[in-house]
């Protein structure tokens, strides 16, 4: 009974194999899949070779900077080496009166300035922005006026009025200059009061130049 059992198996496993072999649906079938592996494994190692190229060649232009330069971006400082650009920490609004906390005056504080009402954290650096340093004037307040003025005195001041289009442009290049700085970033902007359009203009701090005498 046995053995007639396991004959019968060992027919029906003949049968589905030679069915198999004989079928022509089969054979497309394995030809085709075996094809679409085929085409499936050169797309794979196409990739592979492009992303091997991009390794080498993000390596080689690291390595030849620094071969080059000494440095490993090509002498590049700007802003975008620095984390903070890529993850910029949320905004604060100051008042003025709160800006003027972060004068500089208090070594365990940062330091902040403003251009425009844009707040710079400008801490790194404190030789210039702390007080006593060459340009701490600019420090805890909107001195926006005394950037193109060079009035340190009398032109710490948010009051643009009277200025020139150029005189406009400079001080936005100083606020550009804060913004695309490696070591200062933006932190927030500054809610300025108003100016008194009936408060007078400040006067230029320049002794004006005598004119040259004819002679
Ligand atoms: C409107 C006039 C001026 C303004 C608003 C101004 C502003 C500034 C500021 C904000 C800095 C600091 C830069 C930083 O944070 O890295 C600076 C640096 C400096 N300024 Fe002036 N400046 C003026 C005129 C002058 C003049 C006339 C001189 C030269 C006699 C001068 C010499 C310097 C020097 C030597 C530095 C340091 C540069 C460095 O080491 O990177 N500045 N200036």
């Amino acid at each position: 009974m046995d053995q007639q059992k396991a004959a019968k198996q060992r027919h029906t496993k003949n049968r589905i194999d030679n069915d198999q072999h004989n079928d022509p649906r089969a054979d497309g079938a394995s030809r085709h899949s075996s094809k679409q592996s085929r085409t499936a494994a050169n797309t794979s190692s196409w990739k592979q070779s492009v992303l091997q190229g991009l390794c080498l060649s993000v390596l080689f232009f690291f390595l030849a900077s620094y071969l080059v330069t000494d440095t490993w971006l090509w002498g590049y400082k700007g802003k975008y080496t620095n984390l903070r650009h890529w993850f910029p920490p949320k905004e604060v609004v100051f008042t003025q009166t709160e800006l003027l906390k972060y004068d500089g005056s208090d070594p365990s504080k940062k330091i902040y300035l403003a251009i425009k009402g844009e707040v710079f954290d400008v801490t790194a650096g404190r030789p210039y922005y702390s007080k006593g340093g060459g340009y701490g004037f600019f420090s805890g307040k909107d001195a926006s006026r005394a950037y193109t003025t060079g009035c340190f005195q009398t032109h710490l001041t948010h009051d643009l009025r009277g200025l020139t289009k150029q005189q406009l442009a400079d001080i936005d290049g100083w606020a550009n200059f804060y913004r695309n700085h490696q070591k200062y970033f933006k932190v927030g902007t500054v809610i300025l009061d108003p100016i008194d359009p009936a408060s007078p203009i400040p006067e230029d701090c320049h002794q004006p130049v005598a004119p040259k005498p004819s002679s």
